[in-house]
């Protein structure tokens, strides 16, 4: 089939190369021209596995192609997929002005019927928004007034690191259309990602915006809970770790999702969460679940530098803070609300130093901190301990779970570790003879040296 893609973000990207993939014709339009001339060069903005290599062999194979030019894109396209960014306005509501713009431009150009399918997660109601635009500009232009244009909502549910694999092998593909001839498109489309078992489930327009946003607010719920679980451990002396085994094995529960650590972060949960507590009091409805789940998220962004801050009390002058992890979480370069960034900006105001290694997110430290005295960006984790007084782990990359605990008492003034995400078993620290802090569990103090500094802290 031909297919239009706008917006050749995270979303759009990833779904337009894997539908080249299986044989559709796909044009991705951009307003960005320098992105979509790296794209052609192979240049792919973002780290995720897999997609460098798809992207390349099915443009090169003529499958995939890029284009600013938005008019021949609606040309083009049987199906036009919407899947430009939606970010948080300054109230916390989704600001959906692209994909209206993207409606507008549909509307002005198109030429014969289409089906047009909204991608980025939406605000309930915006595809009927979409669906006017359209009608409107279509109804201005004469001759093409009559053309039969559905408006599908059909939210993404991949996940960054994996996404290549997730578009490939969906759980499940949500498609909101009441519209016959637009879910016969549809199941056209996807026919080749709903093989072995049935996955489409069709629904109406407003249950499918809803879906992605009760997902994504589910899963942040659940950790939301678990983190303030994690912090009664600590207070009860319990450990959280026990407990996470003990509740996961019941199935009504599961293993998913339910890890403590410093917060959620990334592109999607924190505005998604923003988002619906807006819906939420736009409808009259006061959302009390919502509410603490994004308040608990914003104090355990806070944790890590707390426990640091109980340690060696509040002034941190002369302290050089080694960090192993800076992406929102592992197999990704994106820092979006990353809590390695509320951390490191809160021992920069403490006056530390900080010397930060990331197997794939340094580019992008640099990025947006620039050059800083008071922070260093280090080749390998063994380079970033150098000189250090503490390690802190904030994101569990695989290479940072089987340390060499030797090296890291050797190099580490202070010989301790905070860790925010329970990568380390604390019996085996203990060996080490390493003081250690970690989320829900209790501390592993090994001299009397901790000790001294609490009591001063105190
Ligand atoms: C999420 C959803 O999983 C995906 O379905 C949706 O389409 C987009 O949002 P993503 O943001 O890529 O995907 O990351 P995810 O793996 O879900 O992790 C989100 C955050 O939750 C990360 O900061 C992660 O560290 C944190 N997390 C996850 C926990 O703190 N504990 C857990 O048990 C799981």
């Amino acid at each position: 089939m031909k297919v239009t893609v706008f917006g050749v973000g995270y979303v759009g990207l990833v779904q337009a190369a894997v539908l080249a993939e299986v044989g559709h014709q796909v044009v991705c339009v951009d307003i960005d021209s320098e992105k979509l001339e790296a794209l052609m060069q192979g240049n792919i903005p973002i780290y995720e596995p897999g997609l460098e290599s798809l992207v390349v062999e099915n443009y090169n194979s003529g499958r995939l192609s890029f284009s600013t030019d938005a008019a021949q894109g609606v040309r083009h396209g049987e199906v036009q997929f919407i899947a430009v960014g939606t970010p948080s306005d300054e109230i916390g509501a989704a600001d959906t002005q692209y994909v209206l713009q993207v409606a507008e431009t549909i509307g002005q150009h198109l030429e014969r019927s289409a089906v047009v399918v909204n991608k980025s997660t939406v605000p309930v109601g915006t595809a009927d928004k979409v669906a006017n635009i359209i009608h409107q500009a279509l109804r201005a232009r004469q001759r093409f007034s009559d053309i039969h244009c559905p408006v599908v909502s059909n939210p993404e549910f991949l996940k960054e690191g994996s996404a290549v694999s997730d578009c490939m092998k969906p759980d499940r593909i949500i498609v909101g259309t009441t519209d016959k001839q637009a879910e016969a498109v549809i199941r056209e489309i996807y026919a080749p990602f709903n093989r072995n078992r049935e996955k489409i489930m069709v629904m109406d327009e407003r249950s499918a915006e809803l879906t992605k946003y009760a997902a994504n607010c589910m899963l942040a719920t659940k950790i939301s809970f678990m983190n303030e679980v994690a912090n009664l451990a600590e207070r009860l002396g319990a450990d959280i770790e026990s407990v996470r085994m003990g509740i996961g094995s019941d199935p009504r529960i599961g293993y998913h999702f339910i890890y403590p650590g410093v917060g959620y972060g990334g592109s999607c949960f924190p505005k998604d969460v923003q988002a619906l507590i807006h819906t939420s009091s736009q409808a009259g409805f006061e959302p009390k679940i919502l509410q603490a789940v994004e308040s608990r998220n914003r104090l355990q962004k806070q944790t890590l530098f707390a426990k640091i801050a109980d340690y060696y009390g509040r002034d941190l002058k002369g302290k050089t803070f080694a960090l192993w992890g800076l992406a929102f979480k592992p197999n990704t370069d994106d820092m979006r609300e990353a809590p390695a960034r509320v951390l490191m900006e809160a021992l920069w105001k403490a006056g530390a130093t900080v010397q930060a290694y990331d197997p794939e997110a340094m580019d992008e430290a640099q990025r947006i901190y620039g050059q800083r005295s008071d922070f260093r960006l280090c080749g390998t984790k063994e380079a970033a301990l150098s000189g250090a007084d503490a390690l802190v782990v904030v994101t569990e990359w695989q290479i940072f779970r089987a340390p060499d605990f030797d090296l890291i008492g050797r190099s580490l003034t202070d010989r301790v570790i905070f860790d925010g995400r329970n990568v380390y078993d604390p019996a085996r620290i203990a060996t080490r003879g390493l003081n250690y802090y970690s989320v829900g569990r209790a501390p592993v103090i090994i001299d009397a040296f901790a000790d001294h500094l609490v009591s001063e802290a105190v």
